[in-house]
């Protein structure tokens, strides 16, 4: 059943999901709107909205000038945005198709990027340098199992007194049924390292089908993202929760703004996103 809870171990859940993740790649060069970053003035939608929020923490409320690592990067859209907002940005991400549309999107933006074909588990020995700013957001870390291992890679990409920033689904909407007509839980909120196993041939954008639907991810409570990234050495300099996402999480979500949420009488019922800011000492 789609969302039950297997036992699989790291490597062969993230072989499929590698697969997947590069079956997506074609559908998304077609389906995110590639054209309109000809406009050199354009941000994708997700770094318009995470930069307001991310500018009060940087030193002179901007990235420009800062060395910047993208973790989880996918085909450069947000990537290409942060750049242009100013930064010198390193992309990381598994998918080599994935690194050549974000290279290829690069180029023709007139963008210059550095991009690492690496997981993200191992990200400090991958990529060269170190950062003012590691940013990641929306569709990161419900495809890791280790959030120890990942919050260790961010704190020693960062440099001392760097910047890390997270905005991503809220654990507490991905226990709900998204088929369900009123708001319901139907899988955990805490995970037990088991992995959920999906079989989906769409993907979150455009009517395109991948060959390898099968994937992998893992729930991981508030409690969980915020201990590993404390835990790692990270103090906490912003959090909040949000009421729209950028993805239909459920058919029942409406349109506002460009994002998705909760039909109004059932929106202060549950968060559909978090946002960290947090720095290393
Ligand atoms: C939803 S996308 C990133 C979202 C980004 N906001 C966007 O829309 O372009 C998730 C990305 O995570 C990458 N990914 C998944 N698991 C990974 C891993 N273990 N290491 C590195 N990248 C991974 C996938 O290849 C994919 O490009």
């Amino acid at each position: 059943m789609n969302g039950s809870n297997v036992e699989i171990d790291w490597e062969a859940a993230r072989h499929a999901n590698l697969q997947n993740w590069d079956d997506r790649v074609p559908l998304h060069e077609t389906a995110y709107g590639l054209d309109a970053y000809d406009d050199p003035k354009y941000l994708s939608d997700v770094v318009r909205h995470d930069l307001p929020v991310l500018a009060p923490f940087l030193p002179g409320r901007t990235l420009a000038g800062l060395d910047l690592c993208h973790l989880q990067c996918h085909i450069g859209t947000d990537t290409v945005s942060l750049a242009r907002a100013g930064a010198t940005v390193t992309g990381v991400d598994f998918s080599h198709p994935a690194l050549a549309a974000a290279a290829q999107l690069a180029q023709r933006a007139g963008v210059a990027a550095t991009w690492v074909e690496a997981d993200v588990l191992d990200a400090r020995s991958a990529v060269i340098g170190d950062f003012d700013v590691v940013y990641t957001s929306i569709g990161t870390i419900t495809w890791l199992a280790d959030l120890d291992r990942w919050a260790a890679q961010i704190a020693a990409l960062l440099r001392p007194g760097g910047t890390f920033f997270i905005r991503d689904g809220h654990p507490a909407l991905y226990a709900l049924d998204e088929e369900a007509p009123t708001l319901t839980t139907r899988y955990p909120y805490f995970g037990d390292g088991r992995a959920q196993q999906w079989d989906d041939e769409s993907t979150y954008v455009g009517d395109g089908k991948v060959a390898h639907p099968r994937t992998f991810e893992w729930p991981h409570p508030l409690s969980e993202i915020l201990g590993a990234l404390l835990g790692a050495g990270l103090r906490l300099l912003h959090f909040d929760e949000g009421r729209t996402l950028p993805w239909r999480f459920s058919p029942r979500m409406v349109e506002v703004d460009g994002d998705f949420a909760w039909p109004e009488p059932e929106r202060n019922l549950v968060p559909c996103t978090y946002t960290i800011v947090a720095r290393r000492e």
